[in-house]
């Protein structure tokens, strides 16, 4: 059994109280929050997104963090939200500090953390759910193996305004391999 999502660069472990003042050193950019439904504006925040991962129950939320090991610094999370243990889903969320975007870490993140929910946790199905204009997201999943199954409509609120996302879904067998898979 895999114990822990593998990226090649990056110590990956769950995320702690103490990781919330470093995530969210990018987690609060506007750029970052531009293409999600994230409100986080402190560190506080962030921390209250990091403690309900910390309840302990079935479908609790996972969130993993990407710490390089030279700076010992959050430079990516992966996780999952909307899980429900009972049907054996959860869907994946990610993000990467904006100076370390375009370097394939969201690619190797989701793809590893996919491997991990279907090997650890024996889902049978993996969502993501993303804004129309975040294509950049889009071709993350893509690569990882995700296909894309339709329009939600209104399906979450940005900022207050209903928005609609695609939906994609990626079930065992279907994760893209990478270089070092
Ligand atoms: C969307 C987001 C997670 C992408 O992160 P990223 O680490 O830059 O993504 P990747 O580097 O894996 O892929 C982006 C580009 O890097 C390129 N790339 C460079 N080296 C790569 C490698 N070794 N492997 C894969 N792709 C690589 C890809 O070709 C890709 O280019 P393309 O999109 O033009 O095809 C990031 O922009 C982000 O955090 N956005 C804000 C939060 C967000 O939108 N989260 C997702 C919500 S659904």
């Amino acid at each position: 059994m895999t114990l822990l999502p593998q990226v090649p660069g990056f110590t990956v472990r769950p995320a702690l109280l103490e990781d919330a003042a470093s995530w969210a050193r990018y987690a609060c950019l506007p750029e970052v929050k531009e293409h999600t439904s994230s409100t986080a504006m402190t560190v506080d925040d962030v921390k209250a997104e990091i403690q309900r991962t910390l309840a302990g129950e079935p479908n609790t939320p996972i969130r993993f963090v990407l710490v390089s090991p030279a700076s010992e610094l959050v430079i990516a999370t992966v996780g999952f939200h909307t899980i429900s243990a009972v049907s054996g889903t959860a869907e994946i969320a990610y993000d990467v500090a904006p100076s370390h975007w375009g370097l394939g870490i969201a690619t190797a993140a989701c793809r590893a953390a996919a491997r991990w929910g279907f090997e650890a946790k024996a889902w049978h199905r993996i969502q993501a759910t993303t804004v129309l204009p975040n294509v950049r997201s889009q071709r993350v999943l893509e690569r990882c193996g995700f296909k894309r199954e339709g329009l939600v409509r209104n399906f979450r609120l940005v900022r207050g305004q209903p928005t609609d996302y695609w939906m994609y879904s990626v079930i065992p067998g279907e994760v893209q391999r990478g270089p070092h898979d």
